[in-house]
Parts: structure tokens; C-alpha cells; sequence
């Protein structure tokens, strides 16, 4: 039983050819994949993740996360990019908001907003916190100016001693500036492994400690994943929802769209859609190729974007994704009045109201010549975080090869920074802007 189910019917109907047209071309690929032999073939550690990952580490990291919630209110989690936006959609997807925590998340390092910072600092100054400083290369400009700066706030506040206690670090196994500086002064270190890269680490240290600290299940996290592992090895497109979804982005992409839009009825969503738009935007916008990734969270949306989706360019597809079951309801209360004319709605619950939107928004855009996919997934918990995380990596490494680029890295983030250093004056940079 899928845990999650992709419809494709709409969105089909607007290809020539049927996505078993491909199922040669995605067993080779699969192939490929697990035999390791495609572009980029040194980092895919990722795939294998739910069933072969250090079992040590993880038993640190339910530690750590305990420590964390004792020593501190507040975990501040420096990274960016893939450092970052994992543990950030999965605290989002699994938040209860209005509601107390129990340990405050707070991210830094993933922007160089001043304002941002020194608003931080003034808030952190009488509170206890902790950090986890979060970057693979270890000199990532971002993080490392904000971990610069939150590790001189801990050591002034608490001494450097108990600074050292509050700091925890995840970075490469054995070298780069945070592995060294962690060493040196002893923190809890944990392992980002060489073969899987930021976008990919979710399910490593790097997402699980931000999450086992604010108190999720990452064990029902990984049982998610291990499940949609299992069920992604068979490649056949009618058993694997995974690779159905990348043939049908190929597909639409080959037939002239050019822009993919992942959108959702919960707020919940909104961070998924950010760490998903990293996923395959890094992966796969190389070689002037590739689906340009945007989202959008309605029906917030559809009064703004929804113009342009509905009459705009006709260079867009949707995949929608829909809730199952909504851990809260309202229902709609009747009024003796009626001035709003909404008591013929007059007991229905909210979740009915937002389905019909979803139904109704996906018949119009339909209609508007803009095909759309429907994912559905059970609901908002733990497991499902993980199954999903897993069922995008996977769809993502085989749309890349689809396209044959490689999904593993991202060349063309270097090229702002270093026009940035040598604007900063960094040595090595001078002759950058000549
Ligand atoms: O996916 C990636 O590899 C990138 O987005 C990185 O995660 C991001 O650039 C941060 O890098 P680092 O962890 O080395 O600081």
C-alpha cells in the first residue's frame, strides 16, 4: 500500500504519449542509480540513508536533542541552503501553530541581513540558548559569520567553558574550518557523510538534530523513509509514484512547459515547498536545462498568482498536493442574518471548503491549458515528513538523469561569490572583477 499517491491523469491528457513510453529509459536509469555508475555517482550516500546510516551517531543524536531541551529554551540552528531548509520544512509540516514549545527553533546564517542578527542578539541576550552550527564545507559565508558571532555572544555570556557545552556542531568527517574549530574546542561534533551532499542530508544529522530537539519522532521519521526506500526499488512506473512523477515532469517539460509550480491547501506546506525548490533547482538547472521550480500556498495565492496561472503564459504546470485528513476542523457556524450568504455552507466543516477550492481551482486550471498533478499524502506527522523527503530525492536524481545533467552538484553557485569576495577584498580574489 502506497503511503502516498500521485494522480497523473490530469496532466496526461495533455501529452501525445503515455508515460510506459519511458519505462525503458527509467529502468537503465535506475539502474545506473543503484549500480552507481552516473554522473556525480560519489554522492549518492542519500539513497541508501533509511537502511545504512551510523547507528552510534543516531543514538548521539537523540542524546544531544535531550541535553538540548534541558540546557536551553531556544536551539539557534545556523546554516543554509541544504544545511538548512530540510530541518526547516520538517518543523514547519509538523508544527502546531499557537501552540507552546517546548524548546524554541530559531535559524540563522542563511541570509547576511544586519537587522536580522542584531535583532537575534538583543533577543537571545537574557535567554538561554544553545547552537547547532550547521555547514559541510565549513567555510560557507553565511553561517560562518553568524556562527562567528553567536559563538562570541555564548562565550561572553556563559564563559568560554560552558559555551563549548551549548555549541554543537555537524560538518565533514575529517576536514575543512568547522571540522578544526569544533575539534579544537571539543563540541559535540556529528557527521555530514562525504558522499551525500546539502540537499540530499536531510535525513542525517543535519535535519535530524534541529527536529529530534524540538521534540519530533525522527524514528517514525526514518520508518518513513525506509518504507518509501523499499518501495522505490521496483522501477516499474505503475508501483513506483517516485519515478512516475519525474517521466511526467519530463514529459511536460519536453512538450514546452518550462516552469513547475508545487502548491498546497495548508500552511504547513510553505517550508516543503522551499526545501523542494532547492532540491531541484540546484539539481537540475545546469547546462541552460531544466525546469524552472516556483510554488505557491492557496488559496492565499490564487488571489495574486492565480491571475497570471489561470490567463498568463501558458508555460506552467502544477502538482498540487492534498491532505488526506486534517488533524483540526471548524465548522461553519449558521447565522440568524445570513448577510455573508454562507449558511448554505452552515455546519460543513472548513476542510470541506478548502477541498472543493482545491477540486475547483485544479477543473479551472485545467481548462486554462495549465495540466496538474495531484499528490496526496495521509496527513501531517512524522512518518510522512520522511516518506516524502525520500519519494522527492529520488524523483529528483532520476529527473535529472532524465535530462543528463548531473544531480549532484551546483557549479553556478560559485559565481556570485566570487564577485562577492572580491568585492570584500579577500585574498586570492583580486583580479575577479578585472
Ligand atoms: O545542496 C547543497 O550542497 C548546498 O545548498 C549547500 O547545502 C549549501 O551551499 C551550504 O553549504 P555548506 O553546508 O557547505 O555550508
Amino acid at each position: 500500500m502506497a503511503h502516498i499517491q500521485l494522480t497523473v491523469n490530469d496532466a496526461r491528457s495533455f501529452l501525445d504519449v503515455k508515460p510506459e513510453i519511458l519505462q525503458n529509459k527509467v529502468n537503465e536509469l535506475h539502474q545506473m542509480i543503484h549500480e552507481k555508475t552516473g554522473k556525480g555517482n560519489d554522492y549518492l550516500g542519500w539513497l541508501d540513508l533509511p537502511v545504512n546510516y551510523d547507528k552510534a551517531e543516531y543514538a548521539r543524536i537523540l542524546a544531544s536533542a535531550k541535553r538540548i531541551q534541558e540546557q536551553s529554551k531556544i536551539l539557534v540552528v545556523i546554516g543554509i541552503g541544504g544545511s538548512y531548509l530540510g530541518a526547516k520544512a520538517g518543523l514547519e509540516f509538523l508544527n502546531k501553530p499557537f501552540k507552546k514549545k517546548k524548546l524554541e527553533i530559531i535559524f540563522a546564517g542563511h541570509q547576511m541581513s544586519g537587522t536580522y542578527l542584531a535583532n537575534l542578539l538583543d533577543y537571545l541576550k537574557n535567554k538561554d540558548f544553545s547552537v547547532n552550527v550547521i555547514s559541510k564545507s565549513g567555510t560557507t559565508t553565511e553561517p560562518a559569520i553568524a556562527f562567528r558571532v553567536l559563538k562570541k555572544l555564548l562565550e561572553t555570556k556563559y564563559g568560554k567553558d560552558e559555551a563549548r557545552t551549548r555549541i554543537y556542531s555537524t560538518t565533514d568527517k575529517k576536514r575543512g574550518a568547522l571540522y578544526t574549530v569544533s575539534k579544537n574546542n571539543r563540541y559535540e561534533m556529528f557527521v555530514i557523510p562525504d558522499d551525500v551532499g546539502g540537499r540530499y542530508s536531510v535525513l542525517t544529522a543535519v535535519g535530524l538534530l534541529p527536529l529530534a530537539a524540538a521534540g519530533i519522532n525522527i524514528d517514525q521519521m526514518m520508518e518513513g523513509a525506509k518504507d518509501a526506500y523499499e518501495r522505490y526499488l521496483d522501477p516499474k512506473l505503475s508501483k513506483n509514484e517516485s519515478y512516475l512523477y519525474a517521466v511526467m515532469r519530463y514529459l511536460l517539460y519536453t512538450s514546452g512547459k518550462k516552469v513547475e509550480m508545487l502548491v498546497g491547501y495548508e500552511p504547513n506546506l510553505l517550508f516543503l515547498n522551499e526545501w523542494w525548490k532547492q532540491l531541484f533547482g540546484e539539481s537540475e538547472g545546469k547546462d541552460h536545462q531544466g525546469l524552472f521550480v516556483a510554488s505557491a500556498g492557496f488559496s492565499t495565492d490564487l488571489h495574486s498568482l492565480g491571475q497570471y496561472i489561470q490567463e498568463g503564459e501558458r508555460h506552467l504546470f502544477e502538482t498540487v498536493i492534498d491532505v488526506k485528513k486534517s488533524a483540526k476542523d471548524v465548522l461553519i457556524p449558521e447565522e440568524d442574518s445570513d448577510l455573508d450568504e454562507l449558511n448554505y455552507l452552515k455546519g460543513k466543516p472548513l476542510s470541506y471548503v478548502n477541498a472543493q477550492a482545491l477540486k475547483g481551482t485544479m477543473m479551472a486550471h485545467k481548462d486554462g491549458l495549465v495540466p496538474n498533478m495531484l499528490l496526496t499524502i495521509p496527513k501531517f506527522d512524522s512518518y510522512t515528513f520522511g516518506y516524502l523527503v525520500y519519494f522527492f530525492e529520488k524523483a529528483c536524481a532520476m529527473s535529472a538523469y532524465m535530462i543528463d545533467v548531473n544531480p549532484f552538484n551546483q557549479p553556478g553557485v560559485e559565481a556570485y561569490k566570487k564577485n562577492m569576495f572580491a568585492l570584500l577584498g579577500k585574498k586570492g580574489y583580486e583580479n575577479i572583477l578585472k
